[in-house]
């Protein structure tokens, strides 16, 4: 199986202009004393980017060795998910069906129109439908409905994912093995998860932004995979924050939409060797939140902060800039 994903993902340094609201300027504490690095796994392939790869690696590894015909997995019209599984199958070969939340059929949007592109059978179910997405009997029916023989949950979380975001970890335990806190975005879970799971580097400290309003419910999902997982392994110390999801999935507010557009802009600005960029719905709201924190010392002095860009560029193709609004 040869996607070209370009591993390990480059750490890089992002101290000095992280913040870039005014207000924090009189800020010493970032520079002198806690230091900020972001995984580019956005840079991984610029399909399969960012945790995607992670959380499919090793399904798909099993699909390809195990000669699977026809695989289907759920998402939302604009899902990374769907996007960089259809991608990775039409690559290998392998028939796609995507579950698709509500009916697209008349207005296909981007992501949409790539998965057509690529061979993809787009089956459209209704939002009240679309809600058994985890319900086994709903599964086995779909399955037969559908002739597929390996079906994926929505986002890629499963036990499966767990294993290739570990590698994560892995990488960082040459490229820095000095980090305290890693911070992500969150949504199905499994890329916490994985990296809470992973053995490696076990001091550091997991740190989840829901970029939905989901207390409770994405604990829950966490715990679920960590449940499904080998029970010996060793856990790192994880916590999901609750205050940064703007509203709820896809939803943005003023002031989010302000930074990822002035940031977007900074490092435009910066010309760098490998540009970088976020988006409102995932990578957005955990900058957003880093930033936050960072201003409020919330990391104890000394703390070696890393951002995991999980990529997601293409979902926010389509995004007016105030759609979906909050406030
Ligand atoms: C770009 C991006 N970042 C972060 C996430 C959240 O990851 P998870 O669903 O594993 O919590 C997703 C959803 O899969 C995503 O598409």
């Amino acid at each position: 199986m040869d996607l070209n994903i370009r591993l390990p993902s480059p750490v890089e340094d992002i101290a000095g202009p992280f913040i870039i609201d005014e207000r924090n300027a009189d800020k010493t504490s970032l520079s002198s004393k806690i230091s900020v690095l972001v995984k580019r796994d956005d840079l991984i392939h610029p399909i399969m980017s960012g945790n995607k790869w992670r959380k499919l690696s090793a399904a798909l590894t099993t699909i390809s060795q195990q000669q699977y015909q026809h695989v289907a997995s759920f998402g939302g019209a604009y899902s990374n998910h769907l996007h960089a599984l259809g991608y990775a199958c039409a690559a290998l070969n392998i028939n796609f069906t995507a579950v698709v939340r509500g009916d697209y059929s008349k207005r296909l949007t981007p992501t949409l129109q790539d998965l057509q592109r690529w061979g993809t059978h787009l089956h459209f179910v209704s939002k009240i439908e679309y809600k058994n997405k985890t319900s086994a009997q709903y599964c086995q029916l779909l399955r037969q409905q559908l002739n597929a023989d390996y079906l994926i949950p929505e986002g890629g979380s499963h036990a499966k994912s767990i294993v290739g975001v570990g590698a994560i970890m892995t990488e960082l335990e040459t490229q820095a093995p000095d980090i305290t806190h890693i911070i992500l975005p969150v949504a199905s879970a499994g890329t916490l998860a994985g990296l809470v799971l992973n053995e490696t580097l076990p001091h550091v400290k997991i740190i989840g932004v829901g970029v939905l309003n989901g207390e409770g419910y994405l604990e829950d999902l966490v715990n679920g995979l960590l449940a499904s997982s080998t029970p010996s392994y060793q856990r790192k110390e994880w916590k999901i924050l609750h205050d940064y999801h703007h509203g709820g999935y896809a939803k943005t507010s003023a002031s989010l939409r302000q930074y990822v557009s002035e940031f977007n802009q900074f490092y435009a600005d910066q010309n760098r060797l490998r540009p970088l960029a976020i988006e409102p719905i995932y990578s957005g709201k955990c900058f957003y939140a880093l930033n936050a924190l960072l201003s409020a010392d919330y990391f104890p002095s000394n703390s070696k902060v890393l951002i995991l860009h999980t990529g997601g560029l293409q979902g926010a193709r389509s995004l007016p800039a105030n759609k979906n609004s909050s406030t």
